[in-house]
């Protein structure tokens, strides 16, 4: 069976800034692949890349054995690629519902069918309650699960979440991690960028460790906490482990 999603010596760079150099990873279906590096580590950019936000300077990415370097991102979200965005960005002006029905468009084309969608999605991440609110309404934690809302309504394929767990409490930290890991046994693959790393150690079936651009390690979370060159990495940093 073919990779989901491989990524093939790619790189990015920034005028001067290599942010992503030659990283090379494969997503079987059904894993849960955590991303994970220091601040600046390149791992934001590199979801950009995978989800078509901006095009790789070198290198190839396939999703589902076919070349989809340099697509765009409305054409990634409608082969099965969505995304959350590490600084949220709902329509503030719009409520809860509407903003998740913009994602849901993408499958349904009838407002009867994207309202089903985004209330049945709403009410997968706990956010039913809220669906009239506006969305400058929501604290940050009821924001970030918005953020997951508007990815999942696009029913992907493989979904990208950049720290889906800033700014939570250790409870809502203990429901997203709960939501997140059963993702794949639904049928959705993930890729998970965090800072809080105990979340993504207890879920992940594998890691990808970045470093200035590089990839620096790749292997079983209780590997990765004790290779010397995740560590390293790490020093200086807040290396969130329990
Ligand atoms: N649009 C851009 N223009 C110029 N430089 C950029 C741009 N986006 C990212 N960079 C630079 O690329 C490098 C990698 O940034 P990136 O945001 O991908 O890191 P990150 O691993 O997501 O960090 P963090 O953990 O802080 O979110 C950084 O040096 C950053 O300043
Ligand atoms: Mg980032």
């Amino acid at each position: 069976m073919s990779a989901l999603l491989e990524v093939r010596n790619v790189s990015r760079s920034f005028r001067t800034t290599m942010a992503v150099n030659d990283v090379s990873f494969a997503v079987q279906p059904g894993e849960l692949l955590g991303l994970i590096g220091p601040n600046g580590a390149g791992k934001s950019t590199l979801f950009n890349l995978i989800a078509g936000v901006l095009p790789p300077s070198s290198g190839q990415i396939l999703f589902e054995g076919k070349p989809v370097t340099g697509w765009k991102a409305h054409d990634m979200a409608r082969i099965g690629v969505a995304r959350t965005f590490q600084i949220p960005k709902p329509y503030r002006q719009l409520s809860v519902i509407e903003n998740v029905m913009l994602s849901a468009f993408l499958r349904e084309k009838s407002i009867a069918g994207s309202r089903k969608l985004a209330e049945a999605t709403l009410a997968d991440v706990g956010l039913a309650d809220y669906a009239g609110s506006p969305a400058s309404a929501l604290t940050v934690g009821l924001l970030k699960r918005l953020e997951v809302a508007r990815a999942l309504a696009m029913r992907p394929k493989l979904v990208l979440f950049d720290e889906i767990m800033a700014g939570l409490t250790p409870t809502e930290v203990g429901a997203m991690t709960k939501f997140v890991a059963e993702l794949p046994v639904r049928g959705i693959t993930v890729i998970w960028v965090e800072h809080v790393l105990y979340a993504i150690m207890k879920t992940a079936t594998r890691m990808v460790v970045i470093n200035r651009g590089k990839q620096i390690a790749e292997g079983t979370p209780a590997v990765m906490a004790r290779d010397p060159a995740v560590v390293k990495a790490y020093l200086g940093e807040e290396m969130i482990l329990a």
